[in-house]
């Protein structure tokens, strides 16, 4: 197996040190990238990745490299310290930089283990907020570890392990899992406004090419008969809503 591993602390610390024990129980070879040492422009919000091409970002050149291994990985692994009740800086930039993935989602056969630490609160809110952008980019599952550290030094190794172990089971296992109802409402939206009358044309062709625009879900996925009538109705729906 291959992961990447996104880590947005700038420090090699609470969350390194998570990271660090998650890795000891899943088989395979790790790309890691401190965001820190990227040093990544804020995005200036010009909106050429969302409306011409993520190619046209000015920041490309530090930017496709990681998503290239993103999407060379077979796991992707996000981590953060809480910071203001939230991701950090570091991570919250690099998911604008990677906003056009919201609108082309590619990440239907990957799943993801996302890792936040924290002093005492906001853990399981910004665990949930990573998922959900996880969730928009197509990733098939998310195990999520989130930890108070508190002033401890000592981590609950027990549950990075648990929840790490049934991450690399399923990693192994090659099993695609089935999307929630709330995962096919995300994938219609996308492939309602994608299909408009009025498109992205970027958005537009790459659900084409992808065999997307023809599906109730992403190919790859076997969806059972009532998602699939699930999808169908959300998508006539949304479709008429859109317009
Ligand atoms: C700028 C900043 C903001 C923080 N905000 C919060 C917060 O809102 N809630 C909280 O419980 N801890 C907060 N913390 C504490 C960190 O989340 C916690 O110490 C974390 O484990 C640090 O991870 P690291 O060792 O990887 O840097 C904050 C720390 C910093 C430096």
């Amino acid at each position: 197996m291959k992961y990447v591993v996104i880590n947005g602390s700038p420090r090699r610390k609470n969350t390194w040190k998570m990271v660090k024990q998650a890795k000891t129980n899943l088989n395979g070879d790790f790309d890691e990238i401190h965001l820190m040492k990227e040093k990544i422009p804020l995005c200036n919000g010009c909106f050429k990745c969302i409306v011409e091409s993520e190619e046209k970002c000015p920041h490309i050149d530090i930017i496709k490299p990681i998503v290239d291994k993103m999407i060379a990985a077979d796991g992707i692994i996000i981590a953060s310290p809480v910071y203001a009740m939230n991701v950090t800086g570091l991570l919250k930039n690099f998911f604008d930089h990677t906003a056009y993935f919201y609108h082309r989602p590619e990440f239907f056969t990957k799943k993801a283990l996302v890792i936040v630490s924290t002093a005492g609160a906001g853990h399981k809110k910004v665990a949930n907020y990573i998922d959900e952008t996880l969730r928009h980019w197509g990733v098939n599952k998310v195990y999520k570890i989130s930890i108070a550290c508190g002033g401890k030094d000592v981590l609950d190794v027990s549950r990075i392990d648990k929840i790490s172990r049934k991450f690399n089971r399923d990693m192994e296992s090659n099993k695609l899992h089935n999307p929630k109802l709330g995962d096919i409402i995300f994938f219609d939206v996308w492939k309602a406004m994608a299909l408009s009358d009025n498109p992205i044309e970027v958005d537009r062709q790459f659900w084409i090419k992808n065999g997307l625009a023809n599906n109730d879900f992403s190919p790859e996925i076997n969806l059972n008969i009532f998602k699939k009538l699930f999808s169908k109705v959300m998508f006539f729906i949304l479709k008429i809503v859109i317009k």
